[in-house]
């Protein structure tokens, strides 16, 4: 027993890093701001970050400004008064402007 229980603590401890390896790289592509961690939090809930790292090369300010507010109604978890950071965010750091 002393073996399999190392065995599995090892995998549950590989995982764990791999995982949060995966969370660190796709959070690395957003740049510091007071307001990071908001963006990271609400548009991390339903898919990958890639969602908004791969577009933002065709992304204006109000194109994001309707994806968070499309998000929004798809039940996105976003108190009202972050609205309008997390667009600003976005438009900052991941649009054509
Ligand atoms: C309640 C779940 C949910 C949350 C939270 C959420 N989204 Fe989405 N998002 C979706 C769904 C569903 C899609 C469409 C399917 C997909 O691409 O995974 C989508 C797709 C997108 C797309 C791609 C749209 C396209 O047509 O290519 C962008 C950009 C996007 N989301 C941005 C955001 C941003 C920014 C946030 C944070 C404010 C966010 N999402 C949070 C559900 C969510």
């Amino acid at each position: 027993m002393k073996f399999l229980n190392a065995v599995f603590f090892k995998f549950t401890f590989i995982f764990i890093v791999l995982f949060s390896l995966h969370g660190q790289s796709q959070a690395q592509g957003f740049p510091e701001s007071e307001h990071r961690d908001k963006v990271i939090m609400a548009c991390s809930a339903c898919h990958g970050l890639d969602n908004i790292l791969s577009p933002s090369n065709k992304m204006s300010a109000d194109d994001w400004e309707f994806y968070v507010y499309e998000m929004v109604a798809r039940g996105a978890p976003v108190k009202p008064e972050d609205m309008q950071d997390i667009i600003d965010y976005l438009a900052d750091n991941f649009s054509t402007k």
